[in-house]
């Protein structure tokens, strides 16, 4: 079967198939079939026994002993803190003063904006995502090389360079009419330019920012329906500075200045008080859960209860770099860890993919492995966790990619149907780098 265009109509790959639903759910098809169409997304997932009789003819990838599930949505990290991960700092302000802004600032160049960018999707797609939402550094080029970057790799990308106009170093910081400006044009040339791209307007957080720039910034996304991307409640400290500031809670600073809303996404919400947490509720707003950079900053601990008894949207994010690795496969472990408590695997599975997918609005396209969504796809080499997957329950397989997974186990990578990562083939070339360079 093949169409005028030469690409055959249809594949058709065999695996065990493991579909997030909800927190608490998931569905697990031991032999399982996955059908992707010529336009990449999945015509048929299910079981081999009732794979429909149109397919039968269809040449047949095999992938024995492992499992498939939606590619990952990673939604919340920093591109150029791609190198800076695991790099001591006391606590986040300290951190960002001493470690993270000298790093960005060397984005000036363009010559190291090319190159960790092509290194940082490489290694997005090696570890399984297919989806980002990502903050550039504070420069307009290296952000255009950025997005030029995101559509090399083909991995569906929402980008923004950050804005900042105060309490930051000389060499970074921008005049708020400048910030916008580069910001629109950005906007201009990148926001919807293919079907994977978007931009996400990113005024860093409270702390480096005006509150004409936070103004403006709400102006530019809702002037161009472009996503919002931001930090809110992370660290104590940064708490209290900035009520000190601005008279007010963080989520009320961003309520009043028109940051808050459906399309925005806010990093961190570590702690946040009652009212916030309403505010966030009546305005529909979503945040992304970084529970390996709480750790290693030693921000706080989350709080999944409130967030899932409220309704409020919540997808994971790695925040490289105070996330130390690019892996969804750690983060999900690290969010069962931060809450110093197991948690059923369901959580994390469904919090890496479809929870991602519902606050990105993006749950009919991406996070699942339904019929109609797009075929992005990471397949798990269950060789490298739990030794042979036949006779595993459920749950037992589901707890093996939650707490046994480590980055190795990713053995190939499929976007929208096309294929853009294999551990294999990598090892082939003899290139170990890409994962962690
Ligand atoms: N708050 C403001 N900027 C940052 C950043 O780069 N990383 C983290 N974790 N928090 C921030
Ligand atoms: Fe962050």
């Amino acid at each position: 079967m093949e169409t005028t265009s030469g690409h055959p109509a249809f594949r058709v790959f065999r695996f065990s198939l493991l579909n997030p639903t909800s927190f608490t759910s998931f569905t697990w098809i031991p032999d399982g079939a996955l059908v992707v169409n010529s336009e990449g997304s999945i015509a048929y997932s299910g079981c081999w026994a009732d794979l429909p009789r149109e397919y039968h003819a269809v040449p047949v990838e095999e992938y024995e002993n492992c499992v498939a599930l939606p590619g990952f949505i990673d939604l919340h990290v920093h591109l150029p803190q791609f190198h800076a991960r695991g790099k001591f700092g006391k606590d986040l302000l300290s951190w960002l003063h001493h470690v993270i802004f000298p790093i960005e600032a060397t984005f000036a160049d363009p010559g190291v904006a090319r190159r960790v960018a092509r290194s940082f999707f490489a290694s997005l797609a090696a570890h399984g995502t297919t989806t980002a939402m990502v903050l550039a550094s504070v420069h307009e080029e290296a952000t255009e090389i950025a997005f030029e970057e995101a559509r090399r790799s083909r991995l569906r990308v929402i980008l923004g360079k950050i804005n900042m106009d105060m309490d930051c170093p000389e060499n970074l910081r921008e005049s708020t009419t400048e910030s916008l400006a580069a910001t629109e044009r950005l906007i201009k040339n990148w926001h919807g330019a293919t079907d994977k791209l978007r931009y996400a307007v990113t005024p860093r957080y409270a702390l480096s920012c005006s509150e004409d720039l936070l103004r403006g910034c709400a102006d530019l996304a809702g002037r161009y329906g472009t996503y919002i991307q931001t930090h809110i409640n992370e660290n104590l400290e940064e708490i209290k500075k900035v009520r000190e500031r601005f008279h007010t809670s963080y989520a009320e600073l961003y309520h009043r200045t028109g940051l808050l809303g459906k399309s925005t996404v806010l990093a961190h919400n570590v702690h946040p008080e009652e009212a916030e947490i309403d505010l966030l509720k009546r305005t529909d707003t979503a945040v992304a859960h970084c529970p390996d950079a709480n750790l290693f900053l030693g921000s706080g601990k989350f709080n999944i209860e409130k967030h899932l008894d409220r309704g409020i949207r919540f997808g994971l994010g790695t925040d490289v770099g105070a996330g130390t690795s690019l892996s969804m496969l750690r983060t999900m472990r690290a969010m069962a860890y931060v809450q110093g408590r197991s948690l059923h695997p369901a959580g994390p599975l469904y919090t890496a993919t479809r929870g991602g997918a519902v606050a990105l609005g993006l749950e009919k396209t991406i996070g699942s492995l339904n019929p109609g969504a797009c075929a992005d796809f990471v397949v798990l080499d269950f060789a490298t966790m739990e030794g042979d997957l036949r006779g595993l329950s459920a749950d037992d397989a589901a707890a093996a990619i939650v707490y046994k997974a480590d980055p190795h186990a990713v053995l190939k990578v499929y976007a929208g149907g096309e294929h853009v990562y294999s551990r294999d083939d990598q090892r082939r070339a003899g290139d170990q780098r890409i994962i962690d360079e």
